[in-house]
This record gives structure tokens, C-alpha cells and sequence, in this order.
């Protein structure tokens, strides 16, 4: 079930890159943004016509963010979820976005009135993608005789469009096995140290790592934990003690 979704969503992406790259050939200058979550990002146009009229950047085709003509000195900003977090530089056309937003992503369209009165666009595909969060590995054991052991790791972190890699004390494991869960078969004599799961979205990455002392047992959470919890066996033993 959540694979085949997986594939789906890895089969719409292919699509739509496919989308953009034949739109890139036709136009000549249209663009793809990705960026994450919080950047300022300048929806820049390379191959502007040398005279226009009026300028105009849309939202998804219709929703009017600015727009300039070339008679008003001042360009005039539409009411918009944009309305404090861009300008606009009528020079050459360019419309900067503050602090973006996953909810930004979206098709922007620049129309150009031409001096003869004849009309282009130019489109900018822009995507926004948060961090991802930092991932939690759960873990099922199952013991079988001899030591040997069934691992069934899973990997949970929060984020759109997340692809897992995951590694062992020899290296990363095949690429056949990465997905939000490994399941695997640990022998004594191929035991890991250790697993890591990193995540990853087209902006960032971040990893966890499990700690094994033998196929089938888990090294303590952290040597920071075994402090605190010594620690706090010390001091009552020593309350203990001054209380008797
Ligand atoms: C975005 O631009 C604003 C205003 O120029 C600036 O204060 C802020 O530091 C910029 N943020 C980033 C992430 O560059
Ligand atoms: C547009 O002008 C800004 C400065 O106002 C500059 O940083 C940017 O590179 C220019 N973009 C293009 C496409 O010329
Ligand atoms: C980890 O697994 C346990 C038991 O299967 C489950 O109750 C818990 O919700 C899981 N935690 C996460 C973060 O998925
Ligand atoms: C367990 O290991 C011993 C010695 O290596 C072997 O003789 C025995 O057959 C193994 N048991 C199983 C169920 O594989
Ligand atoms: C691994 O564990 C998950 C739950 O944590 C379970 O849904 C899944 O079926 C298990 N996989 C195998 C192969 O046992
Ligand atoms: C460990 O070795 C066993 C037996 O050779 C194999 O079935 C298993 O897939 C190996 N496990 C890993 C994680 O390489
Ligand atoms: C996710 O995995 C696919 C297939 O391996 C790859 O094409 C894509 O670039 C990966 N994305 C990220 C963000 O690593
Ligand atoms: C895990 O993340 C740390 C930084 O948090 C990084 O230094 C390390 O290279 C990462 N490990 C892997 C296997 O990506």
C-alpha cells in the first residue's frame, strides 16, 4: 500500500520534470526553482523583450501579485498572501519573495505587454520544501536459535517527498532495501555495529544511528543516558545513606 503510493508520487515527478524540461525547450527561458522553506528567492526572467508596456507576475495564472506600466513610476502591488513579502524590480523584471513558504510552490507567470501591443508570458516553476525532520528508528527483534536474528527497523520522520538511504558498519546496504523500513537477517558472524537511516528531501538530510553489541542486542540508548542514570543512582544511594 504506502510503496505503491511511493511509486506513484516518484512517477507524477517524472512526469512533471518532463513537463518542464520540454517546456525549457520550447520557451527557451522558463524555469525551475526548488528551494527550502524560509529562503528569499528572485523569480529572475532571462530574455526579456527590449521595450514593454506593462509588466504583470500571476499566482497560479490568476491571482495578480504586481503589476507595472511603463507610464506609472510606481509599481502597484495586488492584495495577496504576498502582499508584505515581495518587490519587484520593473528594470528587468524581476520579483523577489521574502521568507517562501511550502504553500508558495506553484507556477508563477510574468505577462509582457509589448510596445506593438502584442502580448508574451514567461512561467517560473517554483517549489518549496521544509527540513526534514530528524528521523526515529524503531525496532522489531525477532530471535531465532543460534544467535541469529530477524531485524525489522523502522525508519519515521516527517516531510514531503522523503527518500531513505540506509547503512551499515560496512557501508550502505543495497539500494534494493532502502525504503522507510529494513528487514533484514543478522547471522553472529555478519552482525553491524551499527544501522543508520538518513532521510532525505531535495533540500536537506538527517540521520539516526542504533547501536548493536551482537546480532540480536542492542547497545544501551547513549553513553549520556548511562551517566545521567548513574548519576542519579549515586545520589540516592548516598541520600540513603544520610537518611539511615
Ligand atoms: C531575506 O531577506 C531579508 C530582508 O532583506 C533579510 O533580513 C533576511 O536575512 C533574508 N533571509 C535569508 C534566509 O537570506
Ligand atoms: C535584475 O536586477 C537585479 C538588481 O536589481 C540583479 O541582481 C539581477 O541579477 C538582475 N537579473 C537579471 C536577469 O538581469
Ligand atoms: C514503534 O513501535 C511501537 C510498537 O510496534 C509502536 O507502538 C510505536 O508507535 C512505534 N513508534 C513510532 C514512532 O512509530
Ligand atoms: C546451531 O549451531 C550449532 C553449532 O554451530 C549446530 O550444530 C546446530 O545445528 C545449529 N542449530 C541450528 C538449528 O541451526
Ligand atoms: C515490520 O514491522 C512493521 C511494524 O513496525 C510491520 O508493519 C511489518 O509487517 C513488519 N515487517 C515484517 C516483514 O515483518
Ligand atoms: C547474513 O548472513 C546470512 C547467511 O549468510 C544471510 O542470509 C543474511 O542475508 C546476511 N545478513 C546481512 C544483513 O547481510
Ligand atoms: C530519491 O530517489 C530517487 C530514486 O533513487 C532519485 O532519483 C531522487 O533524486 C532522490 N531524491 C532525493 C531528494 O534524494
Ligand atoms: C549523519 O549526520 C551527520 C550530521 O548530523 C553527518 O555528519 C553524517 O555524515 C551523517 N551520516 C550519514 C551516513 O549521512
Amino acid at each position: 500500500m504506502y510503496s505503491k503510493r511511493v511509486k506513484w508520487q516518484q512517477a507524477l515527478e517524472i512526469l512533471l520534470l518532463l513537463h518542464l524540461f520540454l517546456e525549457t525547450s520550447i520557451q527557451g527561458c522558463s524555469e525551475q526553482l526548488v528551494v527550502v522553506s524560509g529562503s528569499n528567492v528572485s523569480l529572475q526572467i532571462c530574455n526579456l523583450p527590449d521595450k514593454y508596456k506593462k509588466l504583470t507576475w500571476f499566482y497560479t495564472d490568476i491571482q495578480k501579485i504586481v503589476e507595472w506600466e511603463s507610464n506609472t513610476p510606481k509599481p502597484r502591488y495586488f492584495k495577496s498572501k504576498f502582499k508584505d513579502r515581495v518587490t519587484f524590480d520593473h528594470q528587468n523584471g524581476t520579483l523577489h519573495i521574502y521568507k517562501v513558504q511550502k504553500e508558495d510552490s506553484s507556477t508563477y507567470l510574468l505577462k509582457i505587454l509589448k510596445e506593438a501591443g502584442t502580448e508574451e508570458e514567461r512561467k517560473i516553476f517554483l517549489k518549496v520544501f521544509d527540513p526534514v525532520s530528524k528521523p526515529v528508528i524503531n525496532i522489531t527483534k525477532i530471535k531465532e536459535v543460534n544467535n541469529s536474528c530477524y531485524l525489522n527497523l523502522s525508519c519515521v520522520a516527517w516531510g514531503q517527498s522523503l527518500n531513505y538511504t540506509w547503512y551499515r558498519d560496512s557501508g550502505p546496504f543495497p539500494k534494493e532495501l532502502w525504503s522507510s523500513k529494513l528487514v533484514i537477517n543478522v547471522e553472529p558472524q555478519n552482525y553491524s555495529k551499527f544501522y543508520i537511516c538518513q532521510v532525505s528531501n531535495p533540500v536537506s538530510n538527517k540521520n539516526r544511528t542504533v547501536y548493536f553489541t551482537s546480532a540480536c542486542e542492542q547497545a544501551p540508548a547513549s553513553g549520556v543516558a548511562w551517566i545521567a542514570t548513574w548519576l542519579v543512582v549515586m545520589v540516592l544511594t548516598a541520600l540513603g545513606f544520610l537518611l539511615t
